[in-house]
């Protein structure tokens, strides 16, 4: 725990290295209320926030790609601007490209004009890291009544297969939990395998890394992330970094709430526990007491502050889903508690705001739970929630999804015993499961991992839907269930994984996973990463290296 704590620490770096501080000398003191124009002529290029991609890194491999990233303190070094979320406006650009190529970006508005120019308008305000570009050898399909996926030519027939008539049903959902989708259209763009995120959730636009192109529909949770994030995020948006949990912690349960209403409690409930998971997961390797592990992290001001980046990890995701989950279960009523979200989106949509907005609208809203101390009941104070690390007070009931997740813990249980009970495990047909019943299954024999000497060699061969994955969640736990067992024929299915895509997500556990592993699994992550260093985001290589100690993160 400690070595990998440090790891995160040590992540502290300065930041403000992305940029500096722009300062504009006026010609005369400026009237209070006076409207000053402002022309900034500038250059971007070299910042981490602008990714310029070789064809090579692109997947028709024909032609370069730019595209950008500002969650979330990138965008400074794409335009000048109050990097801060705390500060919300409108935008236009005009994008001149060269022949062949198409430019998107995160607008309310799109027109193509004579010689490659695209112009953009968006006309609702937002925060300075929802502003993304992209320009590529892109093409757009239609996949719903104000939806389309875009993606290059290669991959649009699958993106199109995979979404076309689904995104719809969760937009009409969301709204009808949470109220107007107000961005007019919400469209879908595949990005290069390198992309460092699951979904970006650019208004508009959101960004997804090809990942999902599954073939079945199966990763559509991370859709339904990223259209949450229309209400939650970049409606209602957190007014600092610290607090980046109002975003992510809010949006996992309104994901959760779409997701309950299209596909059912039980399976929602199989959802959340591989999410649960992944949070156990996460301060197991951290120690539960790192500073990370609250809800509200400490961003200092000035040169040697946390790096907001550096607080991407489980915890505001799912402590957060668990926090917004026990304010669910303060009120009792899901109809209740569903009218107090949406009140609260009406409240301060086009806002950034705090933690404390939010909770005493929560106390306002209902009064009867503000009379009787609900914030202060002890273990449970929202101070601690908010303040103290560790692992959450309070952790909603999953067991409606008990139908589908004891199957998949009694195969784990099976498959870890000394001896096999072959007859009890072939009598398992494994072949009709969801793909998160599998996930689940994957996540209970990593935690028991390492298995009795040739076990897992024996379910690799039982299994070739799992070993053989092409889903990236089950690719990912079966390469970590490889390294914790030290199964050294299958390295390279790690190393093929590692070259096949860049998520952060992804990427990250594995290097962990190689670098507290054997000698060969040391080297195999430094093999790996000097070959696919080039193509991974630069925040994901200078977090690769400080888990290699190859220091210099500059
Ligand atoms: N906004 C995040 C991605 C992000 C976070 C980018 C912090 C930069 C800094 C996005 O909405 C997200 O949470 N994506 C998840 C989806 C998952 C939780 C379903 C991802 O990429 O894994
Ligand atoms: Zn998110």
């Amino acid at each position: 725990g400690d070595a990998a704590g440090q790891e995160r620490l040590v992540e502290s770096r300065p930041f403000t290295s992305y940029g500096s501080a722009l300062h504009i000398a006026l010609p005369q003191a400026p009237r209070a209320g006076q409207l000053i124009t402002l022309l900034i002529d500038y250059e971007a290029g070299e910042g981490p926030g602008v990714c310029w991609l070789s064809p090579e890194q692109t997947a028709g491999k024909q032609k370069p790609y730019m595209y950008t990233q500002g969650q979330a303190v990138l965008n400074r070094s794409f335009f000048p601007c109050f990097d801060t979320p705390s500060v919300k406006f409108t935008y236009s650009a005009t994008v001149k490209v060269p022949e062949g190529f198409t430019a998107v970006m995160s607008a309310t508005s799109w027109e193509k004009q004579k010689d490659n120019t695209f112009v953009f308008k968006m006309s609702q305000p937002i925060p300075s890291y929802l502003i993304a570009l992209v320009v590529g050898d892109i093409v757009s399909a239609d996949v719903g009544p104000r939806s389309c996926v875009w993606a290059e030519p290669c991959l649009i027939e699958a993106a199109k297969k995979e979404y076309d008539g689904v995104i719809e049903e969760f937009l009409v959902v969301g709204e009808k939990l949470f109220g107007p989708y107000v961005w007019g259209r919400y469209d879908i763009l595949f990005m290069p395998p390198s992309f460092p995120f699951g979904g970006m959730e650019n208004p508009c636009l959101t960004f997804v890394t090809p990942c999902l192109l599954a073939g079945d529909r199966s990763l559509a949770d991370v859709i339904i992330h990223e259209i949450s994030h229309s209400w939650f995020g970049n409606l209602v948006t957190n007014a600092t970094w610290g607090e980046f949990w109002l975003n992510e912690g809010f949006t996992m349960y309104a994901q959760r709430r779409i997701s309950t209403e299209v596909y059912g409690l039980p399976y929602t409930c199989l959802e959340a526990a591989t999410g649960r998971a992944l949070l156990r997961q996460h301060m197991d390797t951290t120690g539960e007491d790192h500073p990370l592990n609250k809800l509200r992290v400490v961003i200092e001001p000035g040169l040697w502050g946390v790096n907001p980046d550096d607080t991407y990890n489980e915890t505001p995701y799912e402590k957060g889903y668990c926090f917004v989950s026990y304010l669910a279960h303060l009120v009792g009523n899901q109809s209740k508690f569903d009218a107090f979200l949406q009140a609260y989106v009406n409240q301060f949509k086009f806002q950034s705001i705090t933690a404390d907005d939010t909770l005493e609208f929560f106390l306002e809203y209902f009064p009867e739970l503000k009379a009787k101390g609900v914030d202060s009941i002890p273990g449970f104070e929202f101070d601690r929630w908010l303040n103290t690390p560790g692992w959450p007070p309070y952790l909603p009931d999953l067991s409606p999804g008990q139908q589908l997740m004891k199957p998949a813990e009694e195969l784990a249980e099976l498959w870890a015993a000394d001896s096999l009970n072959m007859e009890a495990i072939e009598a398992v047909d494994i072949m009709g499961w969801r793909t998160y019943q599998l996930v689940h299954f994957l996540d209970q024999v990593l935690q028991k991992s390492p298995l009795p000497e040739g076990n897992v060699k024996r379910l690799s061969k039982m299994y070739p839907k799992i070993s053989k994955a092409q889903n990236a969640e089950l690719r990912l736990r079966w390469c970590q269930i490889v390294l914790k067992n030290n199964l050294e024929a299958e390295y390279s299915k790690v190393k093929d994984f590692l070259h096949s895509q860049g998520k952060q997500k992804y990427t990250l556990p594995l290097y962990r996973a190689m670098w507290g592993s054997s000698e060969a699994a040391r080297a195999l992550a430094m093999e790996t990463f000097s070959a696919t260093a080039p193509q991974l985001h630069v925040n994901v290589q200078n977090y690769v290296k400080k888990i290699l100690g190859l220091g210099g993160t500059e």
